[in-house]
C-alpha cells in the first residue's frame, strides 16, 4: 500500500556490516556455549563417560575460544564503526545520557514509549550488564579450561602445578590420572571449585538476560504496527 507523504519513514543503515557479523557469531556461540554447557551439567543423566565429558568440554571451550575472539574484535570496532557501533552510542555515559534515561522511562511507563535508532538508554544499561557477564565468562571459562583440559592461555601452569615428580608437564592429560601428582591435582581441584560456581551462577544470569533480550525484542517487533525491527538483520531501520 502506497503512503501519503507525510506517512513516509526514512530508511536508516543502523548497525554496519562487522556489527551484525559480531551480533550473529555471538549468539550462535553462546547459544551453543549454553547447550553444551547444559549437556555438561547433566553429565549423569546423559551417561557421559569420562572421554565423552571431556570431549564436550573441548568443544565447549573452543567455542568459547570464538565467542572471546569475537568479542575482542567488537571493542576494537567500538573505536572504529559507525556512530551506531561506537562506546558512546553502546555505553550508559555521556552528556544528556540521564536526562534521555528518565524521559525515555516516563514515556515507556505511559504506554508510549519513543522510538530510538540504535540502542535506546535502556539498552545501553543491559548492554554493560551482558558485557560484563560474557567477561566473567570469559575469564573463569579460560581458568577452568586451563584446570580440566590443560589449555592455553593457563593450561601450561597448571599442568606444571599437578605433574607427577619427573614428568613433562607438556605430558599431562585430563584422562590419565598417573599423569598427576595427587596431592597437587587434589590442591588444584579445591582452587577451582569456587570458579565453576562463579561460572554456574554467570550462566544462570546470562540465561536470564537472553530470554529478557528475547521476549523484548518479540514485544517490540509485534507491538509496532509498521514491524520495523529487522535492522539486526538488513542494517536498515524504515
Ligand atoms: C556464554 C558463555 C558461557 C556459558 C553460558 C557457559 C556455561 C557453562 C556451563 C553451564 C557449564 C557447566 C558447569 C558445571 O559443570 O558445573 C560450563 C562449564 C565449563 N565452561 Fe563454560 N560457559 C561459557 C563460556 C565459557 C568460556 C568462554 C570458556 C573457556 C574458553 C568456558 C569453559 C568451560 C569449562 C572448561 C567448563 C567445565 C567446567 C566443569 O568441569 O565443571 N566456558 N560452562
Amino acid at each position: 500500500m502506497s503512503r501519503t507523504p507525510s506517512e513516509e519513514y526514512r530508511a536508516y543503515n543502523v548497525w554496519d556490516a562487522p556489527t551484525r557479523w559480531f551480533h550473529w557469531i555471538n549468539a550462535l556461540a553462546v547459544l551453543g556455549l549454553i547447550s553444551v554447557g547444559v549437556m555438561l551439567l547433566n553429565d549423569d543423566a546423559l551417561g557421559l563417560s569420562v572421554g565423552g565429558k571431556v570431549q564436550l568440554k573441548q568443544i565447549h571451550v573452543a567455542l568459547g575460544y570464538v565467542m572471546a575472539l569475537n568479542l575482542i574484535w567488537r571493542f576494537v570496532w567500538a573505536f572504529l564503526g559507525n556512530r551506531y557501533a561506537r562506546w558512546r552510542a553502546m555505553l550508559p555515559y555521556g552528556p544528556g545520557y540521564w536526562g534521555a534515561l528518565r524521559s525515555y522511562a516516563t514515556a515507556f511507563l505511559s504506554g508510549e514509549p519513543q522510538q530510538y535508532v540504535g540502542h535506546n538508554p535502556a539498552a545501553r544499561i543491559a548492554i554493560v550488564l551482558i558485557l560484563f557477564l560474557l567477561l566473567l565468562q570469559i575469564a573463569t571459562g579460560l581458568i577452568l579450561a586451563g584446570t580440566d583440559l590443560f589449555w592455553p592461555p593457563f593450561g601450561k601452569w597448571f599442568a606444571g602445578w599437578v605433574a607427577a615428580p619427573g614428568l613433562d608437564s607438556a605430558l599431562v592429560s585430563p584422562l590419565a590420572s598417573n599423569t598427576m601428582d595427587q596431592a597437587a591435582y587434589k590442591a588444584m581441584r579445591a582452587f577451582r571449585s569456587p570458579i565453576v560456581t562463579v561460572h554456574l551462577y554467570a550462566f544462570y544470569a546470562l540465561a536470564a538476560v537472553i530470554l529478557t533480550h528475547l521476549v523484548a525484542v518479540i514485544v517490540a517487533h509485534f507491538g509496532d504496527r509498521e514491524r520495523r525491527f529487522h535492522s539486526m538483520v538488513s542494517a536498515r531501520f524504515i
